[in-house]
């Protein structure tokens, strides 16, 4: 997608054909930075600190990891070490294990000679492969737009609530959640979006920004005000992203998309999660009880980032100093909350059946 008009990636290989650049999230929406990293270390560093974050792109980059880990040493000893570096970084997200299993298992099977080659072309395969998943859900989801919207009177527009980022920026391009509201505005239909903050790291802001980069209609909400929105007909559907789905449905995703999906439920607002197929954890069932939740610093509870009146960026205390403060990154919707699932193959209901009809071809990826 775009940023001032120019096409942009989140993740790409520099020219010399081996520093993998990321856009420094921690800086957006504030400046647009790019960041190179030289080695698997400095990888794992840009997605533990959240450098770049969202589950697509966690499971790219780490592909690019593995590939900077077999240009420093292709041994098996180091190919382990790297995986066993990059699978720590972060808990939930489920496209970091696959993309992780998908290339060790690639690269177990090669000479060592051979390694650094082969882990820098599955890794723009990987990165090329997500963008045409999401450019997929992005095809599917406008239907649910398009028909909401010849439900309504003309110029009016359809109101989409979304939780955290799941835009381009969360993927290698397109985004999950986003990627039908770009297609519904290429299209030309009327969309207005209600962007929630999403404390405590507000990664709302990241999708204000690039839906503000695109021209598409968007008001920032405080993460407390959608189920107001939902009493009185203000939303006409909500779609979110997921970092991990369970093989019956239940959706994990970025703490708050819970109590949103309660709402919805409770003010017949249809809830919609997109995905794409990478982000099914076949070896889990029960959402609830069996997806570990990331438990992150309590300082980013505590503390904002935000420019000064001086323009400086600024990392700024909220709370009475010495406060206790928890900060749970992920909570999981059960299946019998979601409407529909958006995946790269089209629509299909939260549940067991469904989602086993709609990938019965899928296998697991050899576990490293
Ligand atoms: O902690 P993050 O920012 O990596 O989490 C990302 C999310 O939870 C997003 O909501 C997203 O939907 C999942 S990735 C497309």
């Amino acid at each position: 997608m775009k940023i001032n008009g120019k096409h942009q990636r989140t993740v790409w290989l520099a020219e010399d054909g081996f520093t993998v650049e990321i856009l420094d999230q921690t800086k957006l929406p504030f400046s647009v930075e790019v960041i190179q990293l030289t080695s698997m270390k400095l990888a794992a560093t840009a997605i533990r600190e959240m450098w770049v974050r969202g589950a697509p792109l966690i499971g790219a980059v780490a592909a690019y990891g593995m590939a900077l880990g077999m240009r420093e040493d292709p041994s098996d000893a180091n190919l382990q070490h790297c995986y066993d570096v990059l699978i720590a970084t972060r808990p939930t997200a489920i496209n970091l294990k696959w993309a992780l299993d998908r290339t060790y298992s690639e690269l177990r099977a090669q000479p060592s000679d051979q390694r650094q080659k082969v882990a820098y072309e599955k890794a723009v395969e990987i990165a090329d492969e997500d963008v045409e998943l999401c450019e997929s859900i992005g095809e599917h989801g406008l239907s649910i737009i398009k028909q909401i919207a010849a439900s309504k009177p003309q110029g009016q527009p359809v109101n989409i609530l979304t939780h955290c980022n799941a835009g381009w920026l969360a993927t290698v391009d397109w985004g999950t959640a986003i990627s039908p509201i770009y297609k519904a505005h290429e299209a030309g239909i009327n969309v207005h979006v209600w962007v929630d903050e999403t404390r405590p790291r507000n990664q709302g802001l990241l999708t204000a920004f690039e839906l503000g980069s695109h021209g598409v209609p968007h008001t920032l909400i405080a993460d407390n005000a959608g189920g107001h929105l939902m009493q009185h007909g203000e939303v006409d559907l909500c779609i979110v992203g997921t970092d991990r789905t369970t093989a019956k449905g239940d959706v994990c995703n970025k703490i708050g998309t819970y109590l949103k999906a309660l709402a919805a439920y409770d003010n017949k607002v249809p809830f919609y999660v997109a995905l794409p197929s990478p982000t099914i954890d076949w070896t889990v069932y029960d959402g609830v009880k069996e997806i570990p939740i990331e438990q992150r610093s309590g300082e980013e509870q505590s503390h904002v980032n935000g420019i000064d009146p001086q323009g400086k960026l600024s990392w700024v205390n909220t709370a009475p100093s010495g406060t206790e403060c928890g900060n749970y990154a992920f909570d999981v919707t059960p299946a019998k909350y979601v409407t529909g699932l958006i995946t790269e193959r089209g629509i299909c209901s939260a549940t067991e059946e469904a989602l086993a009809e709609m990938f019965a071809d899928l296998q697991q990826p050899e576990m490293a």
